[in-house]
């Protein structure tokens, strides 16, 4: 257990397939391990409970994406590191989301998960761009909905070139250079 950890906000982004998740989950492994306090605010996950009954209009997608956002903050203030891992398409409602963090003082650090719409429809985990691309699933970011390159992440990782332990380390290693992890 750190006691003096500070609470800061990583915000992954990046299409469905792109390894938000993924990274997010074993980050919060390292750094349990490592005595932080951690909590992960995934995208499916908060569907279910947060954001149950939203739609992937885009006054939809920002509205899950600024409870998202509140959630994360309200941790982040309280010494919790809050990671989140929704697609979060739009580039204003994550930069108005880092302005709610920025406005309190608390640390927000943008993950921008990259990977070719052409590498994440092969890989496919859960089958949806077949079927988006079949026309069964209409507005599926990427296909027929938009994504917006964040124009500056703090870090970008390549998922789908490197593999899973470079894009953690590229990871911890700018958390240590901003003096974020007492580890
Ligand atoms: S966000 O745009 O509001 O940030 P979020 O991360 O919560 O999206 O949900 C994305 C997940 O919902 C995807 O990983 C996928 O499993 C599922 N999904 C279902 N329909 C769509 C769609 N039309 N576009 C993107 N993802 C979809």
């Amino acid at each position: 257990m750190n006691p003096d950890q500070q609470g800061f906000t990583l915000w992954f982004t990046g299409m469905s397939g792109a390894g938000k998740s993924t990274l997010s989950g074993s980050l919060a492994q390292i750094l349990t391990e490592g005595g932080s306090k951690v909590e992960v605010l995934d995208g499916d996950d908060v569907r279910t409970h947060l954001s149950k009954g939203l739609t992937f209009s885009k006054e939809d997608r920002d509205t899950n994406v600024m409870r998202i956002g509140w959630v994360a903050q309200l941790l982040a203030r309280n010494g919790i590191i809050a990671m989140t891992a929704a697609i979060s398409p739009y580039t204003e409602v994550r930069n108005e989301v880092r302005a709610m963090h920025e406005l309190r003082g608390i640390p927000f650090v943008e993950i921008y998960a990259c990977a070719t719409v052409e590498a994440l429809a092969t890989r496919d985990v859960k089958g949806l761009y077949k079927k988006a691309l079949a026309g069964e699933i209409a507005h599926f970011t990427g296909i027929t909905d938009p994504y917006e390159v964040p124009d500056k992440p703090e870090i970008t990782v390549k998922t789908d070139s490197e593999t899973v332990q470079q894009s953690l380390e590229a990871i911890l290693s700018y958390l240590r250079s901003r003096g974020l992890l007492n580890t």
